[in-house]
């Protein structure tokens, strides 16, 4: 049982040994019928060729000899007997003639124990002068009990006058086709067994081709997988399969690396943003302590610092808690049926306050006034409500008083909406504008550290769009303004 087991193991844990035991087989297997088909087909065309030439023989014979078969005396059995010896001796063959009752005439001997058929003997009963004597071409192929060797023996009958006269027997050994047999069959295990061993180092470079690369991979992904160490690349010099399985292992461990220097990064940078205020916060303390919380004029002026900083940390920790649970994919309800109108009418109205404080005028042109049933998003509301206040916070933000936010929502093609936030403020550099939407990504870091801005919200709002399979697009020319467009999937109510 133990052996057996150790087989299959060995089988069916390598790839390249069932590669191998399959090719063998396959190999062997035609070889071997075909060696057996042609051993078979030389052997048949041998006994044909065999045949013909003792017919010929046999019948030259019967036409030296048909007269004095039918006279039966004594001269003429004597003739027959040296026409016998004459062709037997010529062709190194061994020839009986028989008479028509199955006695035997005359032998040249040489036949299977080389010994002479007596004359006179009645062999009648052997199949081929049975044959013969009934009037038909006996063929037949026989063991010698003594020579041990097979003979084949063509027997024809002698006619005349309508009916049998005698039969000529003309026999040969097959030593010499059975030994050209076993010659070939020889050369023909030979072949096989060079065409095993070159199919087997074959196979085997083969599999050692495949398996070599297969192995250097799963090594490594097993490494990642228990160290995370990602620092190599598989080396890929091939343009097969195997080359592709490298290079999309190769594309993956770059994606690998990539999200681990993006996820670096951003802690490195949340961790800077936050230490700043809190540094802030503090001196500010230091001072209250040393003395400025008992100065009537300082007092207030440093709470209102201390505020603004404990603010500031707040927002940035809000940002950072939502892009990570954005991250994490979990959380909320995303198959509501939203409204959108609704939802950028509560957005307009949260950042009403600001805009007011900052003189910039906000319009909603509350759209989709045509066709308010398509108004419908599936999604999360506050979500949306989120992403559209991030852009909103920025246009009043980003524009000087005076200055006018307008939204609009319209329905556009593919069954989309499209919420449009423009605005004429300060407008982003072309040089920023393909960064805007990166985490902690400002065009201008004191501007908008003054105004409040984590650097996080466009990312924020950039991601809560991907999760209602939307897409935001911007224009902006810098110094006129900047327009905002957020294309939304509808989802029709079907009620
Ligand atoms: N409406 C706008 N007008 C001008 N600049 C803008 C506008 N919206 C975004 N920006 C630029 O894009 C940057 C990234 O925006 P955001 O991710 O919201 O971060 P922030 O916290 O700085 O507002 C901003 O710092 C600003 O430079
Ligand atoms: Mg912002």
């Amino acid at each position: 049982m133990g052996f057996f087991k150790n087989i299959y193991q060995w089988l069916f844990r390598s790839l390249a040994n069932q590669l191998l035991v399959t090719y063998i087989s396959l190999v062997t297997i035609a070889l071997f019928a075909v060696s057996i088909w042609a051993l078979f087909m030389i052997k048949s065309e041998s006994i044909n060729d065999l045949r013909n030439s003792l017919e010929v023989e046999a019948v030259n014979l019967a036409l030296e000899i048909d007269n004095d078969l039918a006279l039966d005396s004594e001269k003429s059995r004597n003739r027959i007997k040296m026409a016998v010896d004459r062709h037997a001796n010529k062709l190194g063959v061994s020839i009986t003639v028989v008479n028509d009752d199955g006695h035997v005439l005359a032998d040249s001997g040489g036949g299977p124990g080389s010994s002479l058929t007596p004359s006179g003997e009645n062999i009648s009963n052997q199949s081929e002068i049975n044959d013969a004597l009934a009037g038909v071409v006996g063929i037949y192929e026989r063991k010698s009990n003594k020579t041990n060797s097979n003979w084949f023996y063509i027997a024809y009958p002698v006619r005349a006058a309508g009916h049998t006269t005698g039969v000529i027997r003309v026999g040969v050994p097959l030593t010499d086709i059975e030994r050209r047999l076993n010659n070939d069959l020889y050369v023909f295990l030979k072949i096989i067994l060079a065409t095993g061993v070159v199919t087997t180092l074959i196979s085997l470079w083969m599999a050692k081709r495949v398996n070599r690369p297969v192995k250097e991979m799963s090594a490594m992904a097993r490494n990642i997988a228990l160290s995370g160490d990602m620092s190599e690349f598989v080396p890929v010099g091939r343009r097969d399969e195997i080359g592709e399985l490298g290079l999309s292992f190769n594309q993956m461990i770059g994606r690998l690396r990539e999200q681990e220097r993006l996820r670096q990064e951003f802690i490195a940078n949340a961790s800077h943003e936050l230490k700043t205020p809190t540094m802030a916060i503090g001196s500010v303390v230091e001072a209250l302590q040393a003395g400025a919380g008992e100065d009537p004029v300082l007092r207030p002026q440093f709470l209102t610092s201390l505020e603004r900083l404990v603010d500031r940390q707040t927002s940035l920790l809000r940002d950072l808690l939502d892009i990570s649970r954005l991250d994490g994919g979990l959380e909320d309800d995303w198959h509501d049926d939203v409204n959108i109108v609704q939802v950028i009418n509560d957005a307009v109205e949260q950042l009403r306050p600001q805009a007011i404080k900052k003189e910039v005028e906000l319009i909603n042109n509350d759209g989709i006034e045509d066709k308010p049933e398509s108004a419908t998003i599936r999604g999360n509301a506050l979500q949306l409500q989120r992403a559209i206040v991030n852009i909103l916070t920025n246009a009043v933000n980003y524009t000087p008083a005076a200055g006018t936010v307008a939204v609009t929502a319209r329905l556009a093609g593919n069954e989309r909406i499209a919420i449009k936030v423009h605005d004429n403020g300060v407008g982003i550099d072309s040089s920023d504008l393909p960064h805007i939407f990166e985490r902690f990504y400002r065009a201008d870091k004191a501007r908008t550290r003054a105004s409040g801005g984590t650097g996080l919200g466009l990312a924020i709002t950039r991601e809560i769009v991907a999760r209602h399979h939307g897409t935001i697009e911007v224009e902006s020319v810098f110094g006129r303004g900047s327009t905002f467009t957020i294309f939304l999937p509808a989802s029709p109510k079907s009620v």
